[in-house]
């Protein structure tokens, strides 16, 4: 799922454009005690405040069913951030649509 949904990007390393990002090792959310910001990302994706020129990236949530919600941010979890699992993972994916 990294490889076909977010490598284009976060392989690249962080340049001008939004086709680039940093790579994900550096990404603070996966270093977050909680899971829920990287959940949220997910889903989300990262848009700009109304008419400011920023960095965007798009929002997953409609793709990714929950099971692969899970699989993707405990991957990146423990191969990303080389980090403990996040015991209640599932859990927050779950409620996290509520
Ligand atoms: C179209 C390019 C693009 C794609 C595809 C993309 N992203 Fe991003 N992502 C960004 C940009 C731009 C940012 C903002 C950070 C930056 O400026 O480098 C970002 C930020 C993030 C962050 C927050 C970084 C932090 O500091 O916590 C995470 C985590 C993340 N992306 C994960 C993913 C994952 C996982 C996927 C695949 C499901 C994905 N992204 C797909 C462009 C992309």
């Amino acid at each position: 799922m990294y490889a076909n949904a977010c490598a284009r990007c976060h392989d690249a390393g962080r340049a001008e454009s939004s086709g680039t990002a940093l790579q994900l090792q550096q990404a603070v959310a996966l270093y977050d005690p909680d899971p829920r910001s990287l959940i949220h990302l997910l889903r989300d994706g990262i848009a700009p405040p109304d008419g400011e020129p920023a960095r965007w990236m798009p929002g997953f949530g409609a793709i990714l069913s929950d099971e692969q919600t899970v699989a993707l941010a405990a991957y990146l979890r423990r191969y990303g951030a080389a980090q403990a699992d996040w015991p209640d993972l599932a859990d927050a994916v779950r409620k996290g649509k509520e």
